[in-house]
């Protein structure tokens, strides 16, 4: 493909705060599909060791961390500077998605990020206590400040592959799913009529089931932790407690589960890292496979889009969901050597360009269970391969990213004026229809297998054969 269409015209400045694995791989993106003064592009980022890239193609490039104490003085003048409507575009970690969302409301740009990212210090603050140290926590202070401030610009919050892209495959996947149930009512229009149908269809859970399977040319060397993207980011949220929408079909918690004393009560929480907490779960290409239930937005915000709730506001029906990661091989090793050196991190770090994977693709999906057909897995099977020939300076697991925040960034300026809003918002097949062609295949896939398949093998197991679909039987213990 080489007519890519143009999406739209960005009127103001663009700043790219981060200019790490994502940002990198954004920047093509952006200047293949919208049209905009290339003079006024800037990417600010406290690390350099990238700085020609942004500088070959004509950008300034500002060596600068963004921080809580210097956020409004660096930003206010790049994003308000030549007229125009200018657009937040927040790659990075360590700043605060938060501030800096509500800082380009203010001054009436439009903003997009890929997690709710805080200030430096909180993921390792030992006396913020796990509750405060989790996403549900974070994703409620978004919540809040819509509550505060509803409508004006639009600002889109995490809106990258997961969360993000896998919001729109779950809309997809349960509209392929009725089709194939028979379930004729029109596609839903509203969230209450989402909701519905995944109660309707039996839908008793969703994992964010992902394999990564890109090898190094070089096998990982001992205390480098290795990683297909941020390092830092997946050794922050691996620390965060394990975190899951919990489903109105669960019957048992773990003794170490807590649920929250406020906000939308979709989730639960675990009393333990969800980096070192493994699930069983299913994608095409392994079949059966071990994931480690890493806390994720979405796993809250899915959960939480699919409430159906009773006139006194009780939820009556909710899918449990939650990430089910395998990440690369030499991700799985770094991890297994972090834990096992009572959680220090390698003191090295690297993040696999695409030029040092040999082969493999980034398998990232969901897998909706429960209904009367099993379990469907719907996602995209992107290779390093493809990702080379589509677009530079990126792997396939970046490539889901940043083309995910092209989509949401089309979204924002065709609707300018939406306010704070999640993935589960935008308009799915808008979404799709502008990333689906940097997702390599996109598949939908049914299978037979559940958590239970294969057990109790030579031990004695603690599971509930009366439904394989409880959190009993997919974690593992
Ligand atoms: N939703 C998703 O699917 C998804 C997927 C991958 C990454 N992410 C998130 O996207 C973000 C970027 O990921 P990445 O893989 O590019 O990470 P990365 O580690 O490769 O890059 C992060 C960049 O942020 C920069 N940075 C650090 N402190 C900063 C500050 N104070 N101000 C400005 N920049 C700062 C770093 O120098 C680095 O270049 C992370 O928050 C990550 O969690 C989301």
């Amino acid at each position: 493909m080489t007519d890519w269409p143009v999406h739209g015209r960005i009127s103001g400045p663009i700043v790219m705060i981060g200019f790490g694995s994502i940002g990198k791989g954004a920047l093509p993106l952006i200047e293949r599909h919208f049209e905009f003064d290339h003079k006024r592009l800037v990417v600010i980022d406290p690390t350099d060791v990238d700085r020609e890239i942004a500088e070959s193609r004509g950008y300034e490039f500002i060596k600068s961390g963004v921080t809580k104490e210097n956020y409004r003085d660096l930003l206010v003048p790049l994003l308000t500077r030549g007229g125009g409507q200018g657009f937040c575009v927040n790659l990075s970690v360590d700043t605060s998605s938060l501030a800096i969302m509500e800082l380009c409301r203010e001054i009436g740009a439009l903003y997009i990020d890929t997690v709710v990212e805080p200030w430096l210090g909180f993921y390792f603050d030992k006396n913020l206590g796990p509750e405060k140290r989790s996403n549900y926590a974070l994703r409620e202070s978004v919540l809040e400040a819509r509550r505060k401030n509803p409508g004006g610009t639009t600002a889109i919050s995490c809106c990258g592959a997961n969360p993000g892209m896998v919001s729109w495959f779950v809309k997809q996947g349960l509209v392929n799913l009725a089709a194939d149930l028979g379930d004729t009512a029109p596609e839903p229009k509203t969230r209450a009529e989402w909701g519905a149908l995944a109660q309707r269809l039996g839908i008793k859970g969703v994992h964010i089931a992902e394999r990564d399977t890109q090898r190094a040319k070089d096998p990982k060397p001992r205390g480098t932790f290795v990683n297909t993207w941020s390092v830092e980011g997946f050794v922050s949220e691996g620390m965060q407690p394990a975190e899951l929408g919990w489903g109105t079909h669960e019957t048992w918690m773990p003794d170490n589960g807590r649920t929250h004393k406020f906000g939308c009560g979709s989730a639960i929480y675990l009393l333990q890292p969800g980096a070192n907490t493994r699930v069983r779960s299913w994608t095409p290409t392994p079949g059966p496979q071990y994931g480690f239930l890493v806390t994720h937005n979405e796993s809250i915000s899915i959960a939480d889009y699919y409430t159906v709730r009773n006139d006194r506001g009780e939820a009556v029906y909710r899918p449990t969901c939650h990430y089910a990661y395998h990440p690369a091989d030499d991700a799985v090793l770094s991890l297994h050597e972090m834990f096992g050196s009572g959680g220090k991190v390698q003191e090295k770090n690297h993040i696999l360009t695409e030029h040092e994977i040999v082969d493999g693709i980034d398998e990232l999906g969901v897998l909706l269970f429960g209904h009367a057909k099993g379990a469907y897995w719907f996602g995209s099977q992107l290779s390093v391969e493809e990702t080379r020939d589509l677009c530079p300076y990126q792997n396939a697991t970046g490539l889901q990213v940043s083309s995910a925040v092209l989509a949401g960034m089309v979204y924002a300026l065709e609707n300018p004026n939406e306010g704070i809003l999640e993935a589960d918002e935008l308009d799915y097949k808008r979404c799709l229809e502008i990333q689906t062609p940097y997702l390599g295949p996109v598949v939908g896939v049914y299978t037979d297998w559940t958590p239970l398949s294969g057990r109790p093998g030579f031990f004695p197991e603690d599971i509930d054969e009366s439904d394989p679909w409880q959190f009993r039987n997919i974690l593992v213990r």
